[in-house]
């Protein structure tokens, strides 16, 4: 058997880069298969942290920490991709990393996110990469509809970006932004949003689960429903277009494809998630084996789980000061109700969420 596709054995430590409640989830997930796991994250209290065995708290450019961390764990995988390329590339001279750095790269800049998109064959709205106020004008004359400008890197939940209608000045908004690396995107006049979770394993095989439907609030993920109401062309495009992505980064692990369904049934790539995805956090209430389990069995080189569901299922996250609903939400059947352990409560911060269950086949 080649190093590759070694099986990281259960009792091993995995390391996580981020500490947030994707990384909490991730570690429940490897405690039911036997994992440790070792979450390395510059936050105090991380939640992940709280169901971790062991937690470093350092930065990270801690190129020191990241070596005791390296030394520590059998494979390296991450929670966010926001971590710094440079510390991914780091780890990987010492432990395994996975996905890989580049995959990392590529989902962490929305411009090379795009043209990769391209490269692989999945459609996108009309963009444009915008690094200067001229070059905002000339981006502004070729997609002169509505549209959006967002930085390049490191924005989330809606943050980093500026929705422009025709006549609103680009160059100002781009100052605004307050970064010279963005992008303008045409604005999708979608039907619906929907997103495909899809695990790739070391052997290059691919789970998918279902395509999921997407609300936003303020550019925060309001709820998700499983399956879709789309139809099944529609659905075996948006599979096909997140499994292209997944061989295309030479994938190990979970990733999430963002797409938008247009009136007349296009599907145009949004985003690519490096990671499991806030619309997959379903699959631990729907699915034999969630995405968080997928993500451990695929980089610790196990054979994929059934991405089939048993149930079909909502999600709605808890976002600020909804926690304060726990009291009911607790109350009520067929609801399973997460928290992710997070003490502050503030407007937009992912509190928790909850999934309500229902027979399979009734919602789609
Ligand atoms: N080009 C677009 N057309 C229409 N809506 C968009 C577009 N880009 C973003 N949005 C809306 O904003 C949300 C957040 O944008 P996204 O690019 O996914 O950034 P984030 O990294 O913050 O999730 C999307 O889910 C969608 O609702
Ligand atoms: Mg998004």
């Amino acid at each position: 058997m080649s190093a590759a596709s070694a099986i990281i054995a259960p009792g091993s430590t995995i390391g996580i880069l981020g500490g947030g409640q994707l990384g909490r989830m991730t570690a429940l997930a490897a405690a039911v298969l036997g994992y440790r796991c070792h979450i390395f994250a510059p936050d105090l209290d991380p939640p992940a942290g709280q169901v971790a065995a062991t937690t470093t708290r350092a930065a990270y450019d801690d190129f020191d920490a990241l070596a005791r961390f390296a030394d520590s764990v059998s494979v390296v995988t991450f929670e966010f991709e926001n971590v710094a390329v440079a510390a991914a590339e780091f780890l990987a001279g010492r432990v395994p990393v996975r996905p890989n750095s580049g995959a990392l790269a590529t989902a962490s800049d929305r411009l090379r996110e795009k043209r990769f998109l391209d490269r692989v064959g999945v459609a996108t709205t009309a963009y444009a990469g915008v690094a200067g106020a001229a070059e905002a004008v000339a981006a502004r004359a070729a997609i002169p509809g509505p549209a959006i400008l967002k930085t390049n890197r490191e924005g989330y939940d809606g943050k980093g970006q500026i929705r422009l209608a025709p006549g609103d000045d680009v160059a100002a908004a781009w100052r605004r932004l307050g970064t010279v690396d963005a992008i303008l995107e045409a604005m999708v006049d979608f039907a619906c949003e929907v997103s495909v979770v899809v695990a790739r394993g070391v052997d290059g095989g691919v789970a998918s689960y279902v395509p999921a439907e997407n609300t936003h609030v303020d550019g925060i993920l309001a709820t998700t429903r499983a399956p879709a109401r789309i139809a099944p062309a529609v659905a075996a495009e948006a599979t096909r277009a997140a499994r292209a992505v997944a061989d295309g980064l030479d994938y190990v692990g979970v990733l999430a494809l963002e797409m938008f369904v247009t009136r007349d049934g296009r599907v145009l790539a949004n985003e690519i998630a490096p990671r499991p995805h806030n619309s997959g956090h379903w699959t631990i209430d729907g699915c034999i084996v969630s995405q968080f389990e997928q993500h451990v069995r695929a980089v610790c080189g196990l054979p994929l789980g059934d991405p089939e569901r048993h149930s079909d299922a909502i999600m709605e996250n808890l976002i600020g000061d909804q926690i304060e609903r726990f009291p009911a939400l607790v109350r009520e059947p067929e609801t399973r109700v997460h928290l992710y352990g997070k003490t502050a409560v503030r407007a937009g911060r992912k509190m928790g969420h909850v999934t309500r269950v229902f027979a399979r086949g009734s919602l789609g």
